[in-house]
């Protein structure tokens, strides 16, 4: 059985992770339009990669017996001034997905609910592979300090991230 209160909580998460899906879709039409076509794709495939962790809380929700509710989902930022800020609005949001399951989780815990701890137990071990990916890209650009031929050969790398499957 779980809580009203906790099957809320994951439904608005469900729906911040598509939304996160839609942020770095705007990200990705951003590169595209710099012809930053590596880091278009990084964040399509971010993107893809969040749509599939908002159906792990779809799925989960109905295996708990819930229903998922769509929510409205607001217009992302679309304008950006670098690939710096581009990265740090990243981080920003990927820290706030952080914080946003450690309640998730917290809540569970004070519930005793062990299958909603146990599912969490993903997202907390993802969002340290999320913000750590960010934070790197985003210190090396700072590094590089907008020298075409570091970013040139940082787009061409970024060219090859593939959407993993998840579980
Ligand atoms: Fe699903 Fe990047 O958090």
């Amino acid at each position: 059985m779980i809580s009203e209160k906790l099957m809320k909580e994951l439904n608005d998460q469900m729906n911040f992770e598509f939304l996160s899906s839609y942020y770095y879709l705007a990200m990705a039409a951003y590169a595209a339009s710099e012809d930053l076509n590596g880091f278009a794709n990084f964040f399509i495939i971010q993107g893809q990669e969040e749509y599939l962790h908002g159906m792990k809380f779809f799925n989960f929700i109905h295996d708990m017996d819930g229903r998922a509710f769509m929510q409205a989902i607001e217009e992302p930022n679309n304008e950006y001034e670098s690939l710096v800020q581009v990265f740090e609005k990243a981080l920003t949001h990927e820290r706030l997905v952080t914080s946003r399951i450690n309640k998730l989780m917290d809540m569970a815990k004070e519930e005793g609910n062990h299958a909603a701890v146990s599912f969490l137990q993903w997202f907390i071990d993802e969002q340290v592979e999320e913000e750590n990916s960010m934070k790197t890209i985003l210190n090396n650009l700072k590094k590089m300090d907008g020298n075409f031929q570091g970013i040139y050969i940082m787009d061409k790398e970024l060219a090859g991230r593939v959407l993993e499957p998840i579980q």
